[in-house]
């Protein structure tokens, strides 16, 4: 019997979608105004859910006090207005998309739980528009 905990969260951060090695007219045109220059900022939400067996001691899948200190000290410390591109190592040479912000904080948070429980990364960059990502 597996069940799923999850915990949300929040971040406020700022990127610009381009790649160096297109021109402006080519970055424009793939990215649009996400490729404005002098950056954007998004309220991404975030949804960490953790999938496993519910230990017979706890009655926990994993106690989510441990999992908000996690998602705290990987993700809100390390991208909470931050500008991605010029202040977040992992996105010094990749493109801070939804996509790749769901992958970075999956790879960060993935090494802090038990190998046995499975983890799934949703990301809202707008209310309308959500990446998920576990790990496959
Ligand atoms: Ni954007």
């Amino acid at each position: 019997m597996k069940v799923t905990v999850s915990r949300k969260a929040h971040f406020n951060a700022a990127h610009r979608l381009y790649r160096k090695d297109w021109d402006d007219e080519k970055n424009r045109l793939i990215f649009g105004k996400c490729s404005n220059p002098n950056f954007h900022g998004h309220n991404y939400e975030l949804i960490v859910s953790v999938t496993g067996e519910i230990d017979e001691e706890t009655g926990y899948v994993m106690d989510i006090k441990i999992l908000k200190e996690i998602i705290k000290s990987e993700v809100e410390e390390a991208f909470d207005h931050k500008n991605l591109n010029l202040e977040v190592p992992e996105f010094e040479a990749l493109n801070p998309t939804a996509e790749n912000i769901a992958v970075v904080i999956y790879d960060k948070i993935r090494p802090k739980l038990k190998p046995n429980l499975n983890l799934e990364i949703t990301l809202f960059e707008t209310p309308r528009n959500f990446v998920s990502y576990s790990g496959k």
